[in-house]
């Protein structure tokens, strides 16, 4: 056959399989087949010494033109393939955006945050300012400004997790016992003023954990000081606070109590809400349920604060806050409220 005729049928079959090729890998095959080291075009060149002389050069220059034509050819379908396999990637990995989405779990406030938030709401509305105050405190705060010194008997109380001496400092750090050491921080802060706040915070005490008591546990403290403060106020804040927290129609008694800084010092029960005043195991049989400590500020924490008790006077009460609310949600186990189980927080 005439090497002119076999050199285009060469290049026809070329296109053809070029078009044919479908994916990069058919592609690089197709170069290496033809215009490779021993490629069907390359070849052709070597048959260029059958020809005759005056002929060379027309063929020399015809194979050029396939060889350019074809890496043109390539280096497009090459582009092509790159393209369309980009498509086809992209089109796998895309997002269906009609699909619905997963559903993102929602958290909600903790039982004892939601106590202290209708605690906060019922003071509020009684006139007190929520107070903060420190839970790492310093000794004399939570007890000798308080009327506890050193050796004194009723420190065993409560029994207490003391901080790592830093420096030589004077003075120790404990972990607040009660939050009655706020009362001396609003004191000595708000001298000379009238006050009327709640100070309501974590507590710790070196103690044994069982089903009614943590190490670890909140408490709401109440502190008001005035001109002509007395145990009526005391008493109707607390008698109100109760009727807000339990509802309306409670029986309430008060009965004479001991605490170093009040005097004095008092108790506030309130009948058993689980056996209305019948006797459980609850209230321990007795019908009554202790809602609060409390007392008028004794003079010398009157004086500790900067007021002078022949002026002044003051009431503070103190309790606790998970106990309350595990009267108010039927809870049995105060350990359910740290123990980080969602089964137990989910249901409130
Ligand atoms: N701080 C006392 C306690 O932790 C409670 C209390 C507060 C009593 C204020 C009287 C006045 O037990």
């Amino acid at each position: 056959m005439n090497l002119f005729a076999t050199l285009e049928q060469a290049y026809q079959t070329a296109q053809a399989a070029l078009e044919a090729a479908g994916d990069t890998s058919a592609l690089e095959a197709w170069y290496a087949d033809t215009l490779g080291r021993k490629g069907a075009i390359t070849l052709q060149v070597r048959s260029v010494g059958q020809l005759p002389a005056e002929e060379r050069p027309a063929f020399g220059k015809r194979v050029n033109e396939i060889k350019q034509a074809l890496e043109a050819a390539y280096a497009a379908r090459a582009e092509a393939i790159k393209q369309a396999e980009l498509t086809r990637e992209l089109e796998a990995g895309a997002v269906d955006v009609t699909l619905p989405g997963r559903p993102v779990p929602l958290g909600h406030l903790h039982l004892t945050t939601q106590t202290l938030r209708q605690i906060y709401t019922i003071f509020a509305r009684m006139g007190f300012e929520v107070y903060d105050a420190p839970d790492v405190e310093l000794e004399s705060y939570n007890f000798d400004l308080l009327n506890i010194p050193e050796y004194h008997p009723a420190r065993d109380m409560w029994d207490t997790f003391w901080m790592q001496q830093i420096h030589n400092s004077p003075t120790r750090l404990l972990l607040r016992t009660h939050t009655s050491p706020g009362q001396m921080r609003a004191m000595r802060e708000r001298y000379p003023e009238p006050i009327r706040v709640i100070l309501p915070g974590k507590c710790y005490r070196y103690e044994q954990i069982t089903a009614r008591s943590e190490h670890q546990f909140y408490q709401v403290e109440g502190l008001a000081v005035g001109k002509r403060i007395t145990m009526t106020d005391l008493i109707g804040t607390l008698t109100q606070f109760a009727a807000m927290f339990y509802g309306p129609g409670h029986k309430m008694r008060v009965r004479s109590s001991y605490f170093p800084f009040t005097e004095p010092s008092i108790e506030m029960d309130m009948d058993c809400i689980l056996c209305g005043g019948k006797g459980c195991r609850v209230c321990k049989y007795t019908g009554w349920l202790e809602i609060a400590g409390a007392g008028m500020v004794h003079p010398v924490v009157l004086k500790n604060g900067g007021y002078d008790p022949d002026e002044w006077s003051g009431f503070a009460f103190g309790f606790g806050v998970e106990r309350p609310a595990m009267l108010k949600y039927n809870v049995s186990d105060i350990r359910y409220f740290y123990g980080n189980d969602l089964r137990f927080l989910r249901q409130f």
